[in-house]
């Protein structure tokens, strides 16, 4: 009935030839209005900013075509230095970004810190694993017989530097171990789980330099500055509490962590007042058997409790192919509602290839245990009830490109599922997971690659002041946080506004 009724206004809109073509701008318009963005009307000086970012964006994709190089559909390891060198990056760099919400905390600094600084510190050991990696620790009196497994003996860093003949060579290694970066990802690594144990690896052996008290403390500092660098004004972070450790040895708690990211993070905020501050979602391995799922719930609900400010909420982390579904571990998941207790939940969920197994599912059990955001949520679109659910209850999916692509979710990005939900007006905000691993800084690269892959050629002003505004308000803080964020946020993008619409077309050449 239908389709022949559609068929009928077809061969009625042939016949006059004209009606179609009219009608493919209001469709047109339509679709536009649909977009993530759609719906902002921008300001005279806005109008002006978006035509020059529009021209030097157009620019860049008629280069891309006429050269064959297009960094979102190349390796990010190799797009790198490509996207250093665009000048929609640079804007990219400058525009004020409002909250980073997806970030693990041992992931924000660039490693080069990591090396050149942490592991230059006095009394930090050294041990050379028999799978290539390295783990280290900081001692006094030297450390003996506490061997992480598989390692040699400890050495003394100090010492077996003296003893190189190319200290600069050496670092570099480090730095490779801390990071997932080679020239050769395809043949490095061919399969999910080979990067995801490797990815786990420069984890571990970071954890041994990070969880030193002194390096802990400048770590979380650092980390802030470069996030605050790439014009990002607040941050949520995802942390396992794990022990911080003295020189002697003895070891700090998980209530000990997030009392010290909530005073290193007011050191900084009084060194930067137009900073908000970050706030602290507690996670576990999804590894982990349901009782030690439990125990964090139980946990994280006390941690709320404890520190009302800092602390966000709970999650699971690791890969999830390899680990528990959320609904193999929903007895523990619904302790909280189940007590009366509001601990809210911002699941990793369907950060996965494989359509159809348990895990491919958490996106639904994600949204059934009413989480605030889902991480990721990769396999969203392969779920059209939970999709609709996600919208109905405005549950934003946190969209990391870089990180989907190194962790072979997705080659080229502009294949990446969010297009289709950026095109389809889906709540979204975009972050960048684990940027130190994978080489990156901030959320700056992220950005371009949904700016120029995941939006394509209509992504504009409107897109980027959408997903940055939604950053805020998907945020964990409190209203009255939110708006303060706003304010600060809103400066900053009037004075970035005014310099974009001033620039010239000399100076976009
Ligand atoms: C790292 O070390 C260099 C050289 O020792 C020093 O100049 C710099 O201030 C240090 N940076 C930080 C963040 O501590
Ligand atoms: C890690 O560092 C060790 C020691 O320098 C080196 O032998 C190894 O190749 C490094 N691993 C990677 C992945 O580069
Ligand atoms: C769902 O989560 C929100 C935010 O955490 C909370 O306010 C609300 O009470 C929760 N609802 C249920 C049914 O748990
Ligand atoms: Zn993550």
């Amino acid at each position: 009935m239908s389709q022949s009724w559609i068929l009928l206004v077809f061969l009625v809109g042939l016949s006059h030839c004209l009606p179609i073509w009219e009608e493919r701008n209001v469709l047109l318009e339509e679709e536009n209005s649909r977009r993530v963005g759609g719906n902002i009307v921008l300001g005279d000086k806005e109008v002006e900013a978006d035509k020059n970012l529009m021209k030097i964006k157009n620019a860049e994709m008629s280069q891309a075509i006429r050269t064959g190089i297009f960094p979102p559909s190349m390796h990010f390891f190799k797009a790198r230095v490509h996207i250093q060198q665009s000048k929609v990056f640079s804007i990219l760099r400058e525009i004020p970004k409002g909250g980073a919400l997806h970030l693990h905390d041992f992931a924000i600094l660039s490693v080069d810190w990591m090396v050149k600084n942490a592991s230059y510190l006095p009394d930090c050991y050294i041990c050379f694993t028999n799978t290539a990696g390295v783990r280290f620790m900081f001692s006094k009196p030297a450390p003996v017989g506490k061997l992480p497994p598989g390692c040699s003996e400890w050495v003394l860093l100090e010492t077996y530097r003296k003893k190189l003949g190319d200290v600069t060579e050496f670092d570099r290694s480090l730095i490779r171990n801390l990071t997932l970066l080679t020239d050769t990802p395809e043949l490095d690594y061919p399969t999910q789980d080979v990067i995801w144990r490797r990815f786990e690896g420069a984890f571990i052996a970071g954890a041994g330099l990070i969880l030193y008290t002194p390096v802990f403390k400048a770590y979380i500092y650092e980390g802030l500055n470069e996030l605050y660098q790439d014009n990002i004004q607040y941050v949520e972070l995802r942390a396992m509490l794990p022990p911080v450790y003295e020189l002697d040895g003895t070891t700090h708690d998980r209530a000990w962590l997030v009392a010290t990211y909530r005073d290193v993070a007011n050191w900084f905020k009084e060194d930067h007042p137009d900073f908000l501050g970050l706030k602290i979602i507690y996670t576990v391995h999804r590894h982990e058997e349901l009782p030690q799922v439990k125990e964090a719930v139980h946990y994280a609900m006390q941690l709320m409790t404890q520190f009302p400010d800092t602390m966000a909420g709970f999650d699971l982390v690791g890969q999830e192919d390899a680990g528990h579904s959320l609904y193999q571990l929903r007895e523990a998941l619904s302790i909280p509602s189940k007590m009366g207790v509001t601990l809210p939940y911002f699941f990793h969920a369907g950060e996965t290839s494989w359509q159809g197994m348990d895990v491919d599912e958490n996106v639904l059990d994600a949204l059934l245990l009413n989480t605030s955001r889902i991480g990721h949520g990769y396999a969203l679109l392969k779920h059209p009830v939970a999709r609709e659910i996600s919208l109905r209850m405005n549950v934003p999916l946190e969209i990391c490109p870089v990180s989907n692509q190194v962790l072979l979710l997705v080659s080229d990005l502009r294949n990446h599922p969010a297009a289709n939900l950026l095109a389809n007006n889906h709540p979204l905000v975009i972050s960048s997971d684990d940027p130190s691993i994978f080489g990156a800084q901030g959320l700056s690269y992220d950005f371009y690659e949904v700016f120029m892959g995941i939006g394509g050629l209509k992504a504009n002003l409107k897109t980027l002041k959408q997903l940055i505004v939604n950053s805020i308000r998907f945020s964990s803080l409190s209203p009255e946080g939110k708006d303060r964020l706003m304010d600060v946020w809103q400066k900053k993008w009037d004075k970035f506004i005014e310099d974009l619409a001033k620039k010239t077309w000399e100076e976009q050449q």
